[in-house]
Formats: structure tokens, C-alpha cells, sequence
């Protein structure tokens, strides 16, 4: 035994294969179960692809590294839940590509920040942070204000999402843009087929200003979703998750 071991040791690069098949050994049997326990990812109702516009939104919220010090994932411990509301599911952010959980906190968690506040109060707080919250160290966002949305690459970013795996429909991406025009206009017409293709979607003009598709709008559309489509008075956790 042991002299076999010296020729593994002797031998530089049949030492390194066996290590590299010993530790994937480990590897396997931690991950491979995750592939295939339905538990992984549970369904859970109400969750679903974000409109073009929420989309929007939390493109600018990467843009803009909100990330940087805003977390987006509730953790299931006892401080964590009275403050922020139930814990983040797996599924709740199935759909973020790339996902935004964050690991660092210097304001506070985001998962559940949909509808909190108004959205003048978003409005106002982007704006200048310090005009509500005097002792916030947030940096103002004026300029998302100011900035029409650009959203000539709409049909682009939902179709960039569906190559990752979110389940966007041909319809979705063909009216991405008519759609997105609709989330600000409760009175458009295509207001019917909107809501059947984004259930629950908050349409209205997020911005205060109608006239205008600003990328304050898609910013506040996309804050007031967080955290908002699972209906928690029906949701049941599974057994092995209480
Ligand atoms: C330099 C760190 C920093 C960055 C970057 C930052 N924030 Fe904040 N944010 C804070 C802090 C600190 C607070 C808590 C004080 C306050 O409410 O202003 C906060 C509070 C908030 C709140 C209120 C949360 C609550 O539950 O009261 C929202 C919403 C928010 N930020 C959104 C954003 C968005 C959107 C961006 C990106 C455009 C962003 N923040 C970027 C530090 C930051």
C-alpha cells in the first residue's frame, strides 16, 4: 500500500488526477442531488416574468449598481423576517438574470420594498435621499428623472432573458414595447391584453409626469414589484422548509 503511494507521489501528474478525482467525488454527491430534488426550486404561484418595463427598471438598477449596497434576499432568520416580511423563496428570484441578492447592506434589503412606499415617495427619495430620510448617506439619482427611457432594444432584452431560460412567448416579445407604452396608460387599450400576459402588473404613470417615459418610471415600476407576487396569506411552506 504504501509503496504505492509513493509511486503516486513520485508521479506529479497522476497525483494531481487523483486528487481532482477524490474531491470530485465530494463535489457530485453535494451537487448532483440539487438537479433533480423537486424541492430546489418549488413552483410557487404567482411569480412570473417581469413586464418590459419592470425589465427596464431592473436594467437601470444594474446599470446604476444599486447592488453595490442593497441586498435583495431576506434571510429566514427571526431579526431578518420582523423587519423585512416573510423570507425570500428560491422562486422569487427565478426570474432575475443576473440574480440580485447582493452581499452587502449598507442600506437596507430590497426583496420586499414593493409597495411600502408610494411612489411619489420613490419618486422624491431618488431624487434626494436626504430630503426624506436627513441622516441617509444615498446618493441622489436627479438624472433618472430627467432621462426619457430608452427602450429601442426592448424586444432585444426579452429575448436575451428567454435564451437564459425565462419563459417570455413569442406575443410577449412581439408587443414588448406596446406593452411597455401600456403599464403607463390605465387607459390604453391594450390594457386587457397587457394584464393576461403580466397578471397583477401595477399599471399606472409611476413618474407623476404622464407626458413623459422617463427612466424614473421604469425605476419606481420596477421597486414596486419587488417582493410582491407571491400572495403570502395563500402561500404554504412545504414540511421540510418550516
Ligand atoms: C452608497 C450606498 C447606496 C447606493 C449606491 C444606493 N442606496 Fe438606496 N439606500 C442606501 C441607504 C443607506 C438607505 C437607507 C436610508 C434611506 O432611506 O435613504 C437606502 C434606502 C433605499 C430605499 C428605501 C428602503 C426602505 O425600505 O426604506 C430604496 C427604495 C433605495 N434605497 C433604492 C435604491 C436604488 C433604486 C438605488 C440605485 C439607483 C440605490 N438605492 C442605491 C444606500 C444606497
Amino acid at each position: 500500500m504504501l509503496n504505492r503511494h509513493q509511486f503516486l507521489e513520485k508521479n506529479g501528474l497522476i497525483l494531481s488526477l487523483a486528487i481532482l478525482v477524490t474531491v470530485s467525488i465530494g463535489g457530485i454527491i453535494e451537487i448532483a442531488p440539487l438537479f433533480y430534488l423537486e424541492s430546489t426550486i418549488e413552483e410557487v404561484e404567482g411569480v412570473r416574468p417581469y413586464s418590459p418595463l419592470e425589465l427596464a427598471g431592473r436594467n437601470i438598477y444594474v446599470r446604476e449598481g444599486c447592488y453595490v449596497c442593497h441586498s435583495q434576499q431576506v434571510r429566514p432568520l427571526r431579526d431578518e423576517v420582523e423587519r423585512y416580511g416573510h423570507y425570500s423563496l428560491a422562486a422569487e428570484s427565478m426570474y432575475d438574470h443576473p440574480f440580485q441578492w447582493g452581499s452587502k447592506r449598507t442600506g437596507p434589503d430590497l426583496a420586499r420594498v414593493g409597495g411600502k412606499y408610494s411612489d411619489e415617495w420613490h419618486r422624491q427619495h431618488l431624487i434626494d435621499p436626504r430630503s426624506l430620510v436627513p441622516e441617509s448617506i444615498m446618493p441622489p439619482y436627479k438624472f433618472l428623472n430627467e432621462r426619457e427611457l430608452d427602450y429601442a432594444q426592448v424586444e432585444a432584452w426579452l429575448k436575451t432573458n428567454r435564451a437564459v431560460g425565462v419563459p417570455y412567448t413569442d406575443d410577449m416579445i412581439e408587443n414588448a414595447a406596446l406593452d411597455l407604452k401600456t403599464q403607463l396608460d390605465p387607459f390604453s387599450e391594450n390594457y386587457d391584453a397587457f394584464i393576461a400576459r403580466y397578471p397583477k402588473a401595477q399599471i399606472r404613470d409611476f413618474d407623476g409626469d404622464p407626458r413623459r417615459i422617463t427612466e424614473m418610471d421604469a425605476m419606481i415600476a420596477y421597486l414596486q414589484i419587488l417582493g410582491s407576487m407571491v400572495d403570502f396569506s395563500t402561500y404554504e411552506a412545504e414540511e421540510n422548509y418550516r
